[in-house]
């Protein structure tokens, strides 16, 4: 199965954003073709939907807040009906979820359905409205409709005007261009968001998914980055921002339809895994101020002055706790600034000590977490600053705070979270050298150089990922376990619980997670040849002191899997099994180290044969107390 991901080409896989885009140019009515489209691909989440159609009146749009049914109601009660029509299902980054930041976004005769982030739309939105143009969105979307239509006035050519009003233009998108004077013509354009042409008899099909359009046709042409593709019923064209003609070739692609909403990938959890290195990159687009060397976070974040707060204090359950904790690590390290965590339903009846001098952090992936909300709601009665770090947008905790840092990982399907995770992790780094810069308490040296570090994570974490096939030949050594404990100490210590949680939520084996200084004061009972022990040890601060504590599991006759930095000979020696991160910033290692762990997990419950993405007894968001 892995295997048939790579024949694929990775960054098709890889650079994925959320939203569902589909465009159709053909010579029947392409309404329901459209709709069944977005249909397939709403099992990635969405917000609201939108389609939009030719016709010899000029363009019709319907769109729809909330789910797929609302839009079908809505085509039964005003059908649409045309041979060229485009199609959106929406997961909101710029501007919350509603019909007026649906899309299809128009203006003039121009209609765009776009995926994607662009970075300078603050900038474009000023000087288009300094032009007059009024705004009928808060969408990063509607400002290219705005560009193309500009200059559509001017050429009365589809192709030449996406290409001028895409070159004003920073970020990534994987768009498509429809236009009331070209009824039989589409245009497409892709700049790091996923996007791919499907060539059928008389039609032609626009997509950010396989499973869009995989219906109508096996035949596809995967756009590379900077490519613009016009399309007829009966032809491509694809050139590029200059002009220059392009040359894709065609892929069959024989996949079932559920094959294709996992992208080849056997399970979501594993395809979220794989995911990872461009979540993080998209959680750091347009929040790194390189130069700087410092961190550029929203408005109201910023309006927050978490760096005056006497006192930080961060709540979540679950995975989100357990990034909440290493947080702490970051934040008080480089920004000197007191930080407790806590466990929500614990939180919540102990009492808490919090006031208007404090900032109040909530993670959640879903935003709905129940506890979490219910904390929210008891730092928000007694006067505390509230931050969300949340995934889902305009959802319960995000509404309820006074600003929200969103990770960009995605709609996570997998009830074992991974993707979201890292985010979080992300999320706390950045914050912490935000508020370390502006508490002046980190130079700009060792600002730069964890920018540095950071920057790399995503290709250090592509490496690692390569190693998939080698970790499941480890698993496949260790399953029968009954039992593991996983030790790490500092900013390893949370990855140790969070690996230990990994591996209970889908693969029903008890794990436990000690500190590793902790362990002589009873865990160490536990430790015989049965006990598989991962020790998460690379180079670091803390080192030395781990070393002796795995000479503890050692002497014990433990079995010892170890996370260890490359070229490590003296802990690899001692290793059942070791794998390698490269030298690094401490703050980063936890990025690399826990894929091993989220990977070990999955490869165990899947040689058990367990359905890794529906553990029993576990749901995705725990929405009752
Ligand atoms: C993690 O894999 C679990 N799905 C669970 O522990 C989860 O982290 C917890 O329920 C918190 O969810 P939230 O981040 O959506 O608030």
């Amino acid at each position: 199965m892995v295997q048939e991901v790579h024949l694929l080409c990775k960054s098709q896989i890889r650079e994925e954003q959320m939203c569902g885009i589909i465009g159709c140019v053909c010579r029947r009515d392409c309404v329901q073709l459209i709709y069944r489209g977005l249909a397939r691909m709403a099992y990635r989440g969405y917000d609201s939907a939108g389609i939009a159609v030719c016709t010899p009146e000029g363009i019709e749009l319907r769109r729809e807040h909330g789910k797929l049914e609302n839009l079908k109601t809505r085509l039964q009660r005003e059908p649409l009906a045309g041979c060229t029509g485009i199609g959106h299902t929406r997961w909101a980054t710029h501007g919350k979820p509603s019909e007026s930041n649906a899309h299809p976004q128009m203006y003039g005769k121009i209609a765009i359905v776009h995926n994607g982030i662009i970075e300078n739309y603050a900038e474009l939105r000023q000087e288009l409205i300094a032009k007059g143009h009024v705004f009928a969105s808060e969408t990063d979307t509607e400002i290219v409709a705005h560009l193309i239509s500009e200059q559509y006035e001017s050429s009365h050519n589809l192709v030449q005007a996406v290409r001028n009003a895409l070159k004003c233009v920073r970020g990534s998108y994987g768009l498509v261009v429809m236009c009331a004077d070209c009824p039989d013509e589409l245009v497409a354009a892709r700049l790091q968001s996923p996007l791919l042409l499907g060539v059928g008899h008389d039609e032609s099909f626009a997509a950010s998914d396989i499973a869009a359009a995989l219906e109508y046709t096996k035949d596809f042409i995967f756009l590379e980055d900077g490519d613009i593709a016009h399309l007829t019923s009966q032809h491509i064209e694809i050139s590029d921002l200059s002009g220059a003609a392009q040359n894709r070739p065609v892929k069959t692609i024989d996949w079932d339809i559920t094959k294709a909403e996992k992208q080849g990938y056997p399970y979501y959890m594993l395809k979220e895994i794989f995911e990872q290195p461009q979540k993080i990159t998209d959680t750091f687009r347009g929040r790194i101020l390189e130069e700087e060397a410092t961190v550029n976070l929203d408005e109201p974040i910023e309006k927050l002055a978490l760096e005056s707060c006497s006192r930080l204090q961060i709540v979540a359950c679950g995975t989100s706790y357990h990034a909440g904790l290493l947080g702490k690590y970051m934040i008080e390290s480089l920004a000197r600034i007191p930080v407790d965590v806590d466990v929500a339903s614990e939180y919540r009846y102990r009492d808490p000590i919090i006031g208007p001098n404090d900032g109040f952090i909530a993670i959640s992936q879903s935003g709905e977490t129940a506890d979490t909300y219910a904390c929210l709601k008891i730092a928000r009665e007694r006067g505390a600053k509230i931050l969300a770090i949340c995934n889902v947008m305009d959802s319960s905790i995000p509404r309820a705070s006074d600003a929200t840092f969103y990770t960009r990982a995605d709609p996570e399907i997998g009830v074992a979270s991974t993707k979201a995770f890292t985010t979080q992790l992300a999320s706390m780094l950045l914050l912490a050298i935000y508020i370390a810069r502006r508490r002046n308490t980190v130079d700009v040296g060792r600002a730069r150089e964890l920018i540095r570090a950071l920057r790399s994570v995503p290709q250090q974490m592509e490496a690692i990922l390569l190693k998939s096939d080698d970790i499941r030949a480890a698993a496949q050594k260790l399953l029968r376990a009954s039992s593991f404990l996983y030790l790490g100490r500092n900013v390893n210590y949370p990855i140790a619980l969070e690996g230990a949680l990994k591996l209970k939520e889908i693969s029903y084996i008890h794990a436990e997670a000690y500190p590793s200084g902790e362990m002589k004061h009873g865990p160490i009972a536990l430790i015989d040849e049965t006990l598989p022990v991962v020790v998460i040890a690379p180079r670091n601060s803390t080192y030395e002191k781990t070393l002796s504590n795995l000479q503890e599991v050692r002497a014990r006759g433990g079995r010892i899997i170890s996370i260890v930095t490359k070229g490590d000979e003296m802990l690899s020696k001692v290793s059942e099994h070791f794998f390698e991160i490269p030298e690094c910033d401490e703050f980063v290692q936890p990025f690399l180290s826990v894929l091993y762990l989220q990977l070990l997990a999955y490869h165990i419950a899947d040689l058990l044969g367990n359905d890794v993405d529906q553990p029993r007894n576990l749901a995705k968001s725990v929405t009752v107390e």
